[in-house]
């Protein structure tokens, strides 16, 4: 229904009025990340809302190769410096900790970054679960994004067992 009210509106606009509404639609919020707990590991997430689904791209440099834990925190304080600020995984549905796929988990449970040789990893992969807001209860801005030292075994509750919190930034509209 939303889609078919924008197509009338649009085709009553010059094209260039039109691809200005769509592109004010596709909501993204980004988070820059910064070393915590004495690592050397940064980078930059985008996510953006794309109808039902959030897509989450970025590059994150500085860390050990392999699978490390990749979560959406509670709180978007990284002001600490292991990042224990953040609190716990964005939990809105209080669901026991999991992998991103899975029916139950934490709304903040994005799974592991596959870093390779270099220590480096490109994002690009797509979730439910969560949205590009700040009001929404399954908002995400103005919470954080952090990377951990270790792999997310997608099972132990409600961490992980992850390890240290290596990299820190707030998600922002
Ligand atoms: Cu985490
Ligand atoms: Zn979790």
């Amino acid at each position: 229904m939303k889609n078919s009210v924008l197509t009338v509106a649009c085709s009553a606009l010059l094209v260039a009025g039109c691809a200005g509404t769509q592109e004010q639609m596709e909501v993204s919020a980004v988070a820059q990340l910064q070393p915590r707990s004495g690592s050397s590991v940064s980078g930059n997430v985008t996510f953006t809302q794309i109808g039902d689904v959030v897509r989450i791209t970025g590059e994150i440099t500085g860390h050990t190769k392999g699978p490390k834990g990749f979560h959406i925190h509670e709180k978007g304080d990284c002001t600490d410096d292991k990042a224990m600020s953040t609190g716990g995984h964005f939990n809105p549905h209080k669901h026991m900790h999991g992998g991103p796929y899975d029916p139950v988990k934490h709304s903040g449970d994005l799974g592991n970054l596959v870093f390779n040789d270099q220590g480096a990893v490109k994002i690009n992969f797509t979730v439910g679960d969560i949205s590009v807001s700040r009001d929404a209860p399954s908002g995400i801005i103005g919470r954080a994004v952090i990377v951990h030292a270790a792999v997310d075994d997608l099972t132990t509750d409600p961490t992980g067992n992850a390890g240290g919190r290596v990299a820190c930034g707030v998600i922002q509209g």
